[in-house]
């Protein structure tokens, strides 16, 4: 018989749903919630809530569109952390009631694992060992992959996340949440090198974002203060300077990391490599070190269940199952 697994994500404020048969992914539902958008941010008890009233119907829309039937499921998956606590007992609890009625076993997946394993979802796939730069809302990592399952964080930031400043900036310029693909569309028509923000430079291969937040801050206060409409007519602009900036400080670290772990294979995961300046300069560094980049597609780089599906896939490979006892972590490490 097939492993067929059903994964659920419910971390943060996506609600998703696939079915993986023999590490084949055959769906990857997601339904987005856009009740946050006009908070500037994810209300962890609103996403809780959204996540009840979407996680039936998302399941049952990959279940029916796998043509799996129930009986046929060998295994359910879900993400056991990191994300917010609320939204991650959604998707484990309906994990365990459905399994323990199914009489399959389940299996915990790492949230941030599963963003690296989403590179072996479709060809080309990077092949071991590889770093990968993780970027999302909530984390900024520097991951060192041996294999599968075996990954060592190399360098991760000390304050926020780099989606969190993209977040932050957009929500200082009047921009709804999530910021940061509205910061990409008007930094595309923008001059980055109008506006100078400082760069930050921790030591080894740590990342801090907080300072640019500050920055970008002061430098509206006092821009607007002289003229009303500096936003408005310096939107792009400012976008563009502060993505060039943001960028800088995550190849300035990947170069590092690849030129002290002498490896060439380099991918890059998370919400934020959709950033299509990011894309860009990859690609440039790319040329100029010989490297063999992995950029996953976009419906991959941000959160979705697919990945979870991935990882659990491998994990039933190794027989890594969990117990009904199993509860969701919102700080799990690796
Ligand atoms: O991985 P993800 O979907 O969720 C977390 O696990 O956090 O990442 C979401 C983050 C948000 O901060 C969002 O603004 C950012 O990814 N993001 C982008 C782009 N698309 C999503 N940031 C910059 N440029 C984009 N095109
Ligand atoms: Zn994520």
């Amino acid at each position: 018989m097939k492993i067929n697994i059903l994964a659920i994500e419910s971390s943060c404020d996506e609600t998703s749903a696939s079915v993986i048969s023999d590490g084949k992914i055959l769906n990857n539902i997601v339904a987005t919630q856009s009740v946050h958008e006009k908070y500037g941010g994810v209300v962890p008890e609103l996403a809780s809530r959204a996540h009840q009233q979407h996680l039936v119907p998302v399941i049952k829309e990959a279940i029916l569109s796998s043509g799996v039937p129930k009986s046929e499921l060998s295994a359910v998956a879900f993400t056991k952390g990191p994300g917010l606590m609320g939204s991650l007992l959604v998707g484990v609890s309906f994990a365990k009631s459905f399994a323990y009625a199914l009489g399959v076993p389940i299996i915990d997946v790492n949230h941030m694992q599963a963003h690296i394993l989403a590179h072996f979802i479709e060809d080309p796939k990077p092949s071991f060992p590889f770093i990968c730069l993780t970027v999302s809302g909530g984390h900024t990592q520097l991951v060192l992959v041996k294999d599968y399952l075996e990954m060592e964080i190399i360098g991760e930031t000390m304050d926020d996340a780099v989606g969190e400043a993209f977040d932050k900036t957009a929500k200082l310029l009047g921009l709804p949440y999530p910021g940061g693909p509205l910061i990409d569309k008007f930094a595309k028509q923008g001059n980055p090198k109008v506006f100078g923000f400082p760069i930050s430079d921790m030591s080894g291969l740590n990342f801090s974002f907080s300072g640019i937040k500050t920055a970008v801050l002061y430098f509206l206060r006092d821009n607007i203060k002289e003229n009303p409409g500096f936003i408005e007519q310096n939107l792009n602009d400012i976008c563009a300077s502060v993505q060039f900036t943001l960028i800088s400080m995550l190849t300035q670290k990947l170069k590092k990391a690849a030129k002290e772990y002498k490896i060439k294979e380099i991918a890059i995961a998370g919400g934020v490599s959709a950033n299509s300046g990011l894309r860009t300069e990859l690609h440039d560094l790319a040329e100029k070190f010989g490297w063999n980049i992995f950029i996953p597609k976009f419906e991959y780089c941000t959160d979705n269940a697919a990945m979870i599906a991935m990882a659990a896939h491998y994990k039933y490979l190794k027989g890594e199952f969990c117990g009904l006892d199993v509860v969701p972590e919102a700080r799990l490490k690796f």
